[in-house]
């Protein structure tokens, strides 16, 4: 068994790791050390070792063009006797999401008894509970529909900023998810009350494994999952939440905002605090507002509203 290691700045982590899958990779679990950010991957073959390697150099020549302070170091090879997969699932451990609820791998213990369980299947795909971008926006939704469900529930002595959400809940509660990796995302939604979740994701692996996990939770009836596109969904959503690298998210800016309900909420995160400036100019420019933020370590979530203020 190959083993490949690549330090690489943590703006850069999922570009690179979605590049990685592309090229072939089985599994890419991401450490944290005292060096940094590493992608850790499993070869069985020295040609898939040096193909992905490759996929790396030309990555990083790629990356220094657009990032040139962002570092992906040389690709540090060496045998090890274990596979990938004992490896990496034993990497996945169940992680607190919210205060509610724990995301839970189908192959770890069962839950001890009280525990809000949210199942996943381990899939080559994110969204695994371990990275603090998921959790910021587990959280977020949770609080977002929380708000909508209680504006919906009483509308007398509203505030202006309570009577817009008010507004917002008179439609179907509705969340756009947009990168949805494994789907946990839209699962938390359903469980927070959301009548309707859409998951939608560039990588059809993910796509399966969002449909699988919302399956394993008895929660199909609340999700769809489709690789179609942003610019070829229809709905407007109530809460559209997008947990995906910091230049993808000022390219989807103005299609992110056409799809948020009038009075709606839009979650950002995926991106680290010295890209907040340049995010938030982004979607400024393009008539949103802010209307708060949440970090972890060095990744923030910034909370939207469409329209100037
Ligand atoms: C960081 S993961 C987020 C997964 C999950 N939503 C979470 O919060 O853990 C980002 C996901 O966005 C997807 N993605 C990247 N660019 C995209 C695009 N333009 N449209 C839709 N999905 C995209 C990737 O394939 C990946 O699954």
């Amino acid at each position: 068994m190959i083993e490949l290691r690549v330090n690489v700045d943590p703006s850069l982590t999922d570009a690179l790791g979605s590049c990685l899958f592309e090229a072939g990779a089985e599994g890419v679990a991401e450490q944290e050390d005292d060096e940094g950010s590493w992608l850790v991957l499993y070869c069985t073959e020295p040609e898939q070792a040096t193909r992905l390697t490759a996929a790396v150099d030309d990555f990083r020549a790629r990356a220094r063009l657009v990032f040139p302070d962002a570092e992906v170091g040389p690709v540090q090879r060496s045998e090890v006797a274990r596979d990938w997969e004992t490896t990496w699932l034993s990497a996945l451990q169940p992680a607190r999401i919210t205060d509610e609820l724990v995301l839970r791998p189908t192959h770890a213990a069962p839950a001890p008894e009280g525990e809000r369980t949210l199942w996943f299947e381990p899939a080559p795909c994110f969204g695994s509970g371990d990275h603090a971008t998921t959790r910021l926006a587990a959280r977020a939704v949770e609080r977002a529909i929380a708000e909508l469900v209680t504006t919906r529930r009483s509308t007398s002595e509203l505030t202006t900023t309570e009577h817009a959400t008010a507004e917002a809940a008179a439609g179907p509660l509705d969340v756009l998810d947009v990168g949805t990796g494994s789907g946990v995302l839209c699962l938390v939604a359903a469980c927070a009350g959301a009548t309707r979740t859409y998951g939608i994701d560039i990588d059809a692996t993910a796509i399966d494994a969002a449909a699988r996990n919302a399956a394993l939770n008895g929660l199909s009836a609340h999700c769809s999952f489709t690789t179609a596109p942003l610019a070829a969904v229809d709905e407007r959503a109530a809460v559209v939440v997008a947990n995906i690298d910091a230049p993808t998210l000022r390219e989807l800016a103005e299609p992110l905002l056409a799809h948020v309900a009038p009075a709606g909420v839009l979650l950002l995160t995926g991106l680290l605090d010295e890209q907040e400036q340049e995010v938030l100019d982004c979607f400024r420019a393009r008539g949103a507002r802010l209307d708060g933020r949440d970090q972890e370590g060095d990744w923030v979530l910034l909370r939207l509203r469409p329209g100037p203020g």
